[in-house]
Formats: structure tokens, C-alpha cells, sequence
């Protein structure tokens, strides 16, 4: 190696050492190279962009933020990996809701459970679910949301109880069967004392019925300014997911005569996604309030595409064609408004210091058409029904959306401290 080719890094430059033969000569030299050479590394590791050559210059240079501890995993590619199901729990887990098991359903393919996400310029760490429990002991781990989070609620115990030896060790605590509930049901890993609940509330905010005065075209009011009653239950969880989206669209507020309230007021002009960012300042202040900024790992979960071709929900449109990821995605469309409002919201909560993470899902979902339940939905469904392109056959893609989970709470130190 000549070392004089190199550029040496300032403070070696005036470095010297005192010898007076030949054998003293050498030892200083062997002593300089390996001086360098750590220092070399040492700089690359730290600051990889600090010198323009590097022995860890691995990262490319589209991504120049990107650092050893924080990685953008929103964006990359899928991967075909036979290996990926072997290593995942699969449709007799009993903790799937019935419409989500597409195989038991009648989807003949299986090619939608091996392909792998693969993020651009890292790895997602390997999801280790004794290790996940493990760092949850004595916690509580909260999904709050549209059905779409119970999706990903029910991803997640699957995951983790494939970390647990005996199954009959993970029930829910009030005896409740998994697929009859009133919105609110809570799964506990005994041996761990872990609960991992899941809340039911599609616009996260109360429900009420309109004030006295309101027009006959009011059928509801959706209360901006306050917080579904659950949220008395959330406070002092140690991880929370909050989604919500599938319903914030006028079919699902306005056009059935469910309209905003704001204070005292019905708002009739209000737009839906005014009332949306409106009901995340709403739970800002509730987390600002409610939130141990030590203690709670907040995660705001994005958009979760739907994909119907060929028409809408209700008019016949459908998704039972694709069995494999698109690949022809190299440019993220524009990001949807309710993505930008709620990342500006994290943005804004980040400021203060607390441990709150924007799950950024939806480009990674949008390749991913082949993942929904389609035609092939729970018994009894009758023929004629809808398909569903918004839910997701489990195992799946939320899985993925829970490997970003863990991954993320990795990157900011989780572990429960509590009691034992
Ligand atoms: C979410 O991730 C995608 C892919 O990296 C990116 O294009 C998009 O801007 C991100 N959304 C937000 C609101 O940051
Ligand atoms: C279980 O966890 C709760 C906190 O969620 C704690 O109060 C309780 O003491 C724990 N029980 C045991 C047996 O460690
Ligand atoms: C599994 O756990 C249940 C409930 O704690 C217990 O009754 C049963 O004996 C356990 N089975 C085995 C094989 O350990
Ligand atoms: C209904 O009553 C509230 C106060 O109770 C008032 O602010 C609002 O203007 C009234 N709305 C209509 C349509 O009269």
C-alpha cells in the first residue's frame, strides 16, 4: 500500500515519534500504518461521508442521510425468496380472522407469501420474535384504528407467538372469541405479561349523535375536537399504532349524512381532510397530555392502498388477476394528501423529544395488489358480494409493515422497564 497516494486525515500530519536506527525506524512506521488505518476506519465509521474513499462505503450515493443507525425503509424492492415462508407462522394460527386465511378461502397460488422486502441500501433486521417478546415483558402494546390495523394487529401475535413453545399460553383476557367482538379485544402472552390490544375506531375521534338543532341530513356528528371514549384505555401503553384513512372519504362520512362537528358547532362545509388533520391535532394533544414521553414508542401507521380495477368497491371492480408484486413502480406517485397530513404531524410531535415514528407503508403497499383477499373471502360470503381489495390475506404483506415495526422500535432503544 502506498500510503502517500492516500489523503491522510489532518491530525496525523504533524505526528512524529523519536528513532535512531533502522529497527526503531520500522516499528514506527508499522506503528503510523496501523495509526492510519484506524483512524481510517474509525472516520468511516462514524462520519461515512466525511472522506471520498472508505473501506465501508457501501452505502450508495442516492441515499447520502442515510447512516449506519437510521435507514429509510420505505423504499426498495420485493424480492422472490422461497426461504421467507419457512420462517413464518402460517393459516392455522388462531389468531386469524377468517377473511384473512385466502388459502382455506380457495386461493389456489401461493406465490404472494415469499416475496421478501428489500429496502434500498440496507436489510430490515431479521424479525426475532423471542426477541420482540422478550423487550415487550411486562408491557402493553396498543392498536388503535380502522379494520385495516386489526389486520396488522392480527400479523403481529401471529409473528410472535411463533416465539412461544405453547400456544394455550396466549388468550384473550376476557374469554373473547376473536372474531365476535364490540371493538376492543385484548390478547395476553402470559408467560411474557405482555397484552397487545387491539380499539377499534375508524376515525380515531367520537362518534355522536348530531346536536339538537342540526339539519335532517345529519345523521351523525364526527367530533374533530375529541377523541374516541377508548382513548381513556390507551394511555400508559408502551407502544401504540394508531391508524386510520379507509375512512376518511366522503362516501364513508358526508354522502351518509355523517357530518363534522368542531366545539359546539356542526361544521357542514368542513372537507374531509380538513376534519382529518383537524382530528390528528386532537390526538397530538392527547398524546401531549396522555403520553409518557420516556416511556411510550408512538407509531402513526400510513395510508394502506386499496386496488380496484375495472371500477370501485361497489360497482364491480376487482383484484383476483395479480399474483405477483408490480415491479414497474420506479416513481412514487404524488403523495397522497392524508400521508403528507399525518407525517407533518409526526414531524411537529418530533420536535419534542418524544419517540414518535411515522410507519411509512404505502409505497412498499402499492406494488403490492397480488396481497389482498380478492374473490377468495370467508364462507358464507355470499358470490355476489364485493371483492376485497383493501384487506389482506394473512401470512402477508402487513407482516411486513410489522418487520418496519420492529425495526424501527429497534432503532430507538424499545424495552420495557417495568416490574420483574
Ligand atoms: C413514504 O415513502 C415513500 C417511498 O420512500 C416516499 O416516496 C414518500 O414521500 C414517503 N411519504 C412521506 C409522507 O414521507
Ligand atoms: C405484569 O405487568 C404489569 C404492567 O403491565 C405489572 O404491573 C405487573 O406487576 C406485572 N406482573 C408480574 C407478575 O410481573
Ligand atoms: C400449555 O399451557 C396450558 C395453560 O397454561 C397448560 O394447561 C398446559 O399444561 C400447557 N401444555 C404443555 C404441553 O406444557
Ligand atoms: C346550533 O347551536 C349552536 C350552539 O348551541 C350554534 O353555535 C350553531 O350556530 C347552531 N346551528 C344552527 C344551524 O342553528
Amino acid at each position: 500500500m502506498d500510503l502517500h497516494k492516500e489523503p491522510q486525515p489532518q491530525k496525523l500530519s504533524h505526528f512524529s515519534i523519536p528513532f535512531h536506527n533502522k529497527n526503531d525506524l520500522t516499528y514506527a512506521l508499522v506503528f503510523f500504518i496501523f495509526l492510519l488505518i484506524i483512524s481510517i476506519v474509525f472516520c468511516n465509521f462514524i462520519t461515512p461521508h466525511i472522506l471520498p474513499f472508505g473501506f465501508y462505503k457501501t452505502l450508495p450515493e442516492t441515499q447520502p442521510k442515510q447512516s449506519i443507525n437510521t435507514c429509510d425503509y420505505s423504499y426498495g424492492k420485493w424480492v422472490w425468496d422461497e426461504t421467507y415462508p419457512t420462517r413464518k407462522y402460517d393459516e392455522d394460527c388462531p389468531f386469524l380472522d377468517p377473511g384473512f386465511r385466502c388459502h382455506r378461502n380457495g386461493r389456489p397460488d401461493s406465490g404472494y407469501v415469499k416475496w421478501r422486502w428489500q429496502p434500498h441500501g440496507c436489510d430490515l433486521p431479521r424479525f426475532d420474535a423471542r426477541d420482540f417478546l422478550e423487550r415487550s415483558r411486562n408491557g402493553r402494546i396498543v392498536f388503535a384504528g380502522d379494520s385495516i390495523g386489526r389486520n396488522q394487529w392480527e400479523s403481529l401475535l401471529c409473528m410472535l407467538s411463533q416465539g412461544v413453545s405453547n400456544l394455550s399460553t396466549i388468550y384473550e383476557e376476557h374469554g373473547n372469541p376473536i372474531t365476535k367482538h364490540k371493538g376492543f379485544l385484548s390478547i395476553k402472552f402470559h408467560d411474557y405479561n405482555l397484552t397487545i390490544q387491539y380499539y377499534r375506531v375508524p376515525f380515531l375521534v367520537r362518534m355522536d349523535d348530531p346536536p339538537e338543532n342540526a339539519s335532517a341530513q345529519v345523521r351523525r356528528a364526527i367530533r374533530v375536537d375529541k377523541l374516541h371514549r377508548f382513548s381513556l384505555k390507551w394511555a400508559g401503553a408502551d407502544v401504540l399504532v394508531f391508524s386510520a384513512g379507509h375512512w376518511w372519504n366522503q362516501d364513508k362520512t358526508i354522502k351518509m349524512g355523517w357530518y363534522f362537528q368542531d366545539e359546539q358547532a356542526l361544521n357542514m362545509k368542513m372537507d374531509v381532510m380538513e376534519a382529518f388533520g383537524k382530528s390528528l391535532q386532537t390526538l397530538k394533544s392527547w398524546v401531549y397530555n396522555s403520553c409518557d414521553p420516556e416511556k411510550s414508542h408512538i407509531f402513526f401507521r400510513s395510508y394502506s392502498p386499496v386496488h380496484y380495477s375495472d371500477g370501485e368497491w361497489n360497482t364491480g371492480g376487482h383484484c383476483d388477476r395479480s399474483t405477483a408484486p408490480e415491479t414497474n413502480n420506479d416513481n412514487p406517485e404524488t403523495e397522497l394528501l392524508n400521508n403528507q397530513i399525518i407525517s407533518n404531524v409526526v414531524k411537529d410531535m418530533q420536535t419534542t423529544k418524544r419517540k414518535v415514528n411515522f410507519l411509512n407503508i404505502t409505497y412498499l403497499t402499492t406494488m403490492r395488489k397480488d396481497g389482498h383477499p380478492s374473490r377468495y373471502r370467508e364462507s358464507g360470503t355470499p358470490p355476489s358480494a364485493p371483492q376485497d381489495c383493501s384487506h389482506w390475506c394473512l401470512p402477508g404483506v402487513p407482516d411486513t409493515w410489522n418487520q418496519l415495526l420492529y425495526a424501527q422500535l429497534l432503532s430507538t432503544g424499545f424495552r420495557v422497564k417495568g416490574t420483574g
